[in-house]
C-alpha cells in the first residue's frame, strides 16, 4: 500500500545500470534537452526545431524521403500509425515472423482487417530470402511486413535481399527498426524500404515516448489517397482523399503528414519535451557518425558474447545474425533466473533482461546500447553477473568473463 507521506516524496528514481534489450540509460545530453522550456507548438521556434527534426531523422534513417517525422507515442504507436494507415480490410499483408515482434505485426494488421499470412521461422533463426519471394509470388501481397531487430530472439533480420525482392513484384515494404536501428546498417532508400518506424529507447539512446517514422514518396501517395482533413478545421482549398477514411484517428498518417507539413494542419499537439529528446538523439548519433556509433555498438555486443562465453555460457541462436546491440545467453540449470536478475538489481543496481514467450525462464537477454554501448558498461555487467552466478552455484568458470572481454577491446 502506498502510504500518504509517500505520496509526497521527492520523486528520486534509483540509479541504475539498464543493460537489458531496452529500455536503456540515456545519454546525458538527452535528459538536459527534455528538461529545456516548453514553447507553443505554433512558435516559428518550435515549427523550426519540427523542420530540424524532419532533417536529422532523414540522416539516421539514410532516406531523401520528405515525409520523415515523429509519432508521438512508443515504438508500437509507430508500428500502429504505419499498418493502420497503409493497410485496408481485406489488403495482403506478408509477415516474416522470427520472433514476438512478427507476431505483433500480424495483431496489428489483424486488427485493420487485413488478411495475414505468415512465414514461420523457428526462434533463434532469422527469414530466407528465397522463402520471403516464394511467397510474394503465391500470394501477391499489398505490403511485406517485416521486425529488423526482434528483441524477442536477439536476431538482426537482413534486409536488403528483401527490399529487392519487394522492388521486382511492386510489393510494398515496411520494417519496424525500434530495437536495430543506430545498432546496425539500415539504409531506408538504398534496400527500397517504403516505411520504417522506430523508437528512442534503445540504441538511439533516448527514453520511450517518441517513434520516428519514413514514408516512401508513394507510400505517402497511397495514404493521402485516404486523407480527410477533420470537419472542424477543413478549408474550401482542402480536397478530401478518394478512399475509405483510415480507421484511426490519433494514428492517421494523412493528418499526420499535414501537422509536419507546410500548412501545419492541426492534428495533436506535438509532444514538445520528447521532440526535444528525439532531436538530441539523433544529433548525437550523426554527431559521431553511423559507423562509429554501429561500430562501437558491434564492439560492446561482441565483447559482452565473449566474456558470456569465457564463463562457459552458451549463446542464443544463429551468432551470424545476431544484433549488434543484444545478447542472449542461457541461464545455467542449476539457477533460477528471475532470482539471479533481481539480485543483480538488488545489489549492484544492474537491471538485465528476461525473455518472452517460449524462451522464458531459459534465456535472459543483455543489451549494450546508446550510452551503454561502453567498455565500462560491460565488465561492470560481466563482473557483476559473475559474481551473482557464483553466488548461486551455478557451474561456471570464474574469474575469466572480464579478462576476455578487455581483450576483446583490445
Ligand atoms: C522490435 C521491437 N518493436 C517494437 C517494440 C515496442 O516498443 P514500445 O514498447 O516502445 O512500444 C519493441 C520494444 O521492445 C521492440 O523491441
Amino acid at each position: 500500500m502506498t502510504s500518504q507521506n509517500q505520496l509526497f516524496e521527492t520523486l528520486n528514481p534509483p540509479q541504475r545500470l539498464l543493460m537489458g534489450p531496452g529500455p536503456i540509460n540515456a545519454y546525458p545530453r538527452v535528459h538536459q534537452a527534455i528538461s529545456q522550456s516548453l514553447i507553443g507548438q505554433y512558435d516559428p521556434v518550435m515549427t523550426g526545431y519540427m523542420n530540424q527534426v524532419q532533417a536529422l531523422y532523414r540522416g539516421v534513417f539514410e532516406t531523401q524521403n520528405q515525409q520523415t517525422m515523429l509519432i508521438d507515442g512508443t515504438a508500437r504507436a509507430g508500428i500502429e500509425a504505419v499498418l493502420v494507415s497503409v493497410l485496408k480490410p481485406g489488403d495482403k499483408v506478408l509477415v516474416p515472423v522470427i520472433g514476438r515482434f512478427g507476431h505483433l505485426l500480424c495483431e496489428i494488421a489483424q486488427r485493420v482487417g487485413a488478411e495475414v499470412r505468415t512465414i514461420d521461422i523457428p526462434w533463434g533463426e532469422v527469414c530466407p530470402p528465397e522463402k520471403v519471394e516464394a511467397e510474394v509470388k503465391a500470394f501477391q501481397p499489398k505490403l511485406l511486413a517485416t521486425v529488423q531487430g526482434d528483441t524477442s530472439t536477439t536476431m538482426n533480420q537482413p534486409l536488403e535481399a528483401l527490399g529487392e525482392i519487394c522492388h521486382r513484384h511492386g510489393v510494398l515494404f515496411y520494417c519496424d527498426a525500434t530495437a536495430s536501428i543506430a545498432g546496425n546498417e539500415l539504409k531506408a532508400d538504398a534496400w527500397h524500404l517504403d516505411a520504417v518506424s522506430a523508437g528512442l529507447q534503445k540504441c538511439l539512446g533516448g527514453p520511450s515516448g517518441s517513434a520516428p517514422v519514413t514514408l516512401s514518396d508513394r507510400c505517402a501517395a497511397l495514404i493521402n489517397q485516404r486523407k480527410h482533413v477533420e470537419a472542424g478545421i477543413r478549408a474550401a482549398h482542402h480536397i478530401q482523399g478518394a478512399e475509405a477514411m483510415i480507421q484511426s484517428n490519433y494514428f492517421d498518417l494523412a493528418m499526420v503528414m499535414d501537422y509536419w507539413g507546410p500548412e501545419r494542419l492541426n492534428h495533436h499537439t506535438e509532444a514538445t519535451s520528447m521532440l526535444y529528446a528525439a532531436r538530441e538523439c539523433a544529433r548525437i548519433y550523426l554527431e559521431e557518425g553511423a559507423e562509429q556509433v554501429i561500430a562501437r555498438h558491434r564492439q560492446a555486443g561482441g565483447a559482452m558474447a565473449a566474456g558470456l562465453q569465457a564463463m562457459g555460457l552458451s549463446l542464443f541462436g544463429d551468432q551470424q545474425h545476431r544484433m549488434n546491440n543484444v545478447v542472449g545467453v542461457s541461464i545455467p540449470g542449476e539457477v533460477d533466473g528471475d532470482t539471479v536478475r533481481l539480485e543483480l538489481l538488488n545489489r549492484f543496481g544492474i537491471e538485465i533482461g528476461t525473455s518472452f514467450g517460449p524462451l522464458h525462464g531459459k534465456i535472459w537477454r543483455i543489451g549494450t546500447m546508446g550510452y551503454n554501448a561502453r567498455q565500462e558498461c560491460v565488465l561492470t555487467t560481466l563482473a557483476a553477473l559473475e559474481a551473482m552466478l557464483l553466488k548461486h552455484k551455478a557451474r561456471i568458470e570464474p574469474g575469466v568473463a572480464v579478462t576476455a572481454a578487455m581483450e576483446y577491446f583490445g
